[in-house]
């Protein structure tokens, strides 16, 4: 209770609505409301003044306090709604609607080639093959002379090479390339290790060629190697069988035909059946001594099998791809359709 003398309630009242013009939140607003309207507020007090004036003056001021009480009152719920709907405006602007559904967001998927692989080397994990991978910036000697493909072998021609400028040798000729397939790793991982090896080695080749559907100048190969004391062409057959097998299915028939790739003797190509027709899907072989012997090894104690595969080949299969080039496309309606 203040015994401070009575006040003007129109004095406040026009204080008050001045204020409040310039309260431009919530928060003003509140604080507007307990300077004039709490409980111990100016407005408040001039109405609890009445009480203490002369009965004949009482009357009056009472119904002057209330009428000027009435319309700050008033003028605040007014308030009020004009800074909710300047809220509301806002909002609606940058509109966020939390109760719609999220939009999904695109989900990556893994390339063919990046699943067909990956379920090779499954199989060959299974098998008890280890995963190696070596560098696609190659030594000729690794790519071709540990092979048994010496210089000026006609065999060259079989792989179209992109030589590189680096490490030219002083008359000039080259001595580094692309691989031109995963072999060169034989000789690398034989070159490292000792027997018993069990192997494969995805990784990407090139050739210098003319591209076509069947052709790219950029693609993968796994190659496999086994070497050990007693390994023989039985094993390769094996191997090889369960790989088909288990990759294209359980009735799956496979077919061996005479080939020839200088690193390895005999040499094969397998093909399976496919819908009726024989496809080629590997080069393979038993590994030819020139080749343990060029690693350090001696073919008298060792014998080994290799293979090299085309992962793009066999996605071909799988998913009736008929054109090669568009695994290097990017083009997203064809990445889209493969898990
Ligand atoms: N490297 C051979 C090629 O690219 C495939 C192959 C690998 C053949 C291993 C025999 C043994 O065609």
């Amino acid at each position: 209770m203040t015994d401070a003398p009575p006040q003007d309630a129109a004095a406040i009242r026009d204080a008050a609505l001045d204020a409040l013009e310039r309260a431009g939140s919530a928060d003003a607003l509140e604080a507007w409301r307990v300077e004039y309207l709490g409980r111990s507020g100016r407005m408040t007090q001039v109405l609890r003044g009445v009480a203490q004036l002369p009965p004949d003056e009482r009357r009056a001021a009472g119904a002057a306090a209330n009428e000027a009480k009435t319309v700050l009152e008033q003028r605040l719920a007014d308030r009020r709604a004009e800074i909710e709907a300047a809220l509301a405006e806002g909002l609606g602007a940058d509109a966020i609607d939390v109760t719609l559904p999220g939009r999904p967001a695109p989900n990556g998927r893994y390339h063919p080639s990046t699943i067909v692989m990956r379920e090779i080397e499954a199989i060959f994990r299974g098998m008890g093959f280890q995963v190696a991978e070596g560098p696609e910036v190659e030594w000729d000697r690794y790519n071709f002379e540990m092979l048994n493909i010496p210089k000026d072998h006609p065999a060259r021609d079989m792989f179209d090479t992109f030589w590189l400028d680096a490490n030219r040798d002083p008359d000039g000729g080259f001595t580094t390339l692309l691989r031109t397939h995963t072999s060169p790793m034989q000789a690398r991982i034989m070159e490292a290790h000792q027997p018993p090896i069990r192997v494969i080695v995805p990784g990407k080749c090139y050739r210098y060629e003319a591209t076509d559907a069947t052709h790219e100048s950029q693609f993968h190969q796994i190659e496999g190697l086994a070497v050990d004391k007693g390994i023989t062409f039985a094993n390769l057959k094996h191997t090889l069988f369960q790989f088909a097998r288990q990759m294209f299915g359980p009735e799956t028939r496979i077919r061996f035909r005479c080939d020839y790739f200088p690193f390895v003797e005999p040499g094969v190509d397998m093909a399976i059946e496919w819908r009726g027709d024989w496809l080629e899907i590997l080069g393979a072989g038993m590994v030819h001594p020139n080749v343990l012997r060029a690693a350090g090894y001696d073919p008298d104690v060792y014998t080994g099998f290799a293979f090299g595969m085309g992962p793009e080949r066999i996605a071909m299969l799988k998913y009736g791809i008929n054109d090669v080039r568009h695994f290097l496309a990017n083009d997203v309606r064809f990445l889209r359709q493969f898990r």
